[in-house]
């Protein structure tokens, strides 16, 4: 009798999405260099401790005690499968006794019990996820009472005139395809739907991949409420552009004021 034929999987089939998320929209080596420097600059000492809210795969809460045998990290997500991955993939790359300083908690943000921490991160955007005023505040509340008294938040966002459109943008990686689609944008809420989808070499296709109901929330807005909460200062570092060739740069400069630009990404700094 001729042997069944095996159906080869597709490489979409293959793809461990966590990991292509990583590879696509997640720099921790950048990210945690911006934290420490910009710590260190306001509060003259270096930072220790670090809780990573929404963390995912708590790719940045393990690479954190990879930095110094003194810090301590707790990574906060309410999704145990995405902490599950995190468990088995970067802690697991950790040596035993960076992996005793770092602790996975699933809960949700608002309502999490760490101990008091020098920085809290949410970044990616996450906190877009609250779309009132009330479960904002009732967030950045809870993380300024998890904070040292010379304790900071750090936050992100992103506006322009693309970010008010339907657009899609594909970035071209190494084996495979990374496509951000603003699917849908309601111009009187400013309530955003948005997708992360993949496209592979052998046309196959991860569509939705990751899924994301936002409030699209403005700079002043997002300061209003940090200041509500009891932050005492609040400040914003924009990603600067090359001037000729009008390429990101790897450099954000504190300022408050951005021009009428088609996009622009900043670090929002919120000390306690
Ligand atoms: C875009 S991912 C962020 C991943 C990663 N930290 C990053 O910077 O790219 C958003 C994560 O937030 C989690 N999340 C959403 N709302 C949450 C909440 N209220 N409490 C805890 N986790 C939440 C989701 O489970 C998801 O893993």
């Amino acid at each position: 009798m001729a042997k069944k034929k095996k159906k080869k999987q597709s490489m979409a089939e293959r793809a461990d999405r966590h990991a292509l998320y990583e590879e696509s929209v997640q720099d921790s080596e950048f990210e945690l260099d911006f934290v420490q420097d910009t710590f260190k600059d306001i509060r003259k000492r270096k930072p220790v401790t670090l809780r990573e809210d929404f963390a995912g795969t708590a790719r940045s809460a393990c690479v954190w005690t990879k930095r110094s045998k003194n810090n301590q990290s707790w990574a906060v997500d309410f999704d145990e499968e995405v902490l599950e991955w995190g468990r088995k993939h970067n802690l697991k790359k950790l040596k035993p006794r960076q992996r005793e300083r770092v602790e996975f908690i699933q809960a949700d943000v608002r309502k999490a019990k760490t101990p008091l921490v020098d920085m809290v991160l949410a970044f990616n955007f996450s906190y877009w996820i609250m779309q009132e005023r009330k479960d904002l505040l009732t967030y950045f509340r809870a993380v300024r009472r998890t904070l040292n008294d010379d304790g900071i938040m750090f936050l992100d966002a992103f506006g322009g005139s693309e970010a008010h459109t339907t657009q899609q943008e594909k970035h071209k990686l190494d084996g495979f395809t990374f496509i951000w689609d603003q699917n849908k944008y309601n111009a009187l809420t400013q309530e955003m739907q948005c997708y992360i989808h993949f496209r592979f070499p052998d046309k196959s296709r991860l569509d939705k991949a990751f899924s994301y109901n936002w409030r699209l929330w403005g700079g002043h807005e997002i300061e209003d409420l940090l200041l509500q909460a009891g932050f005492s200062n609040v400040r914003f570092f924009v990603q600067k552009f090359d001037e000729k060739t009008e390429e990101a740069l790897d450099e954000f400069e504190e300022t408050r004021e951005v021009i009428d630009h088609e996009c622009w990404i900043a670090y929002i700094v919120a000390e306690k």
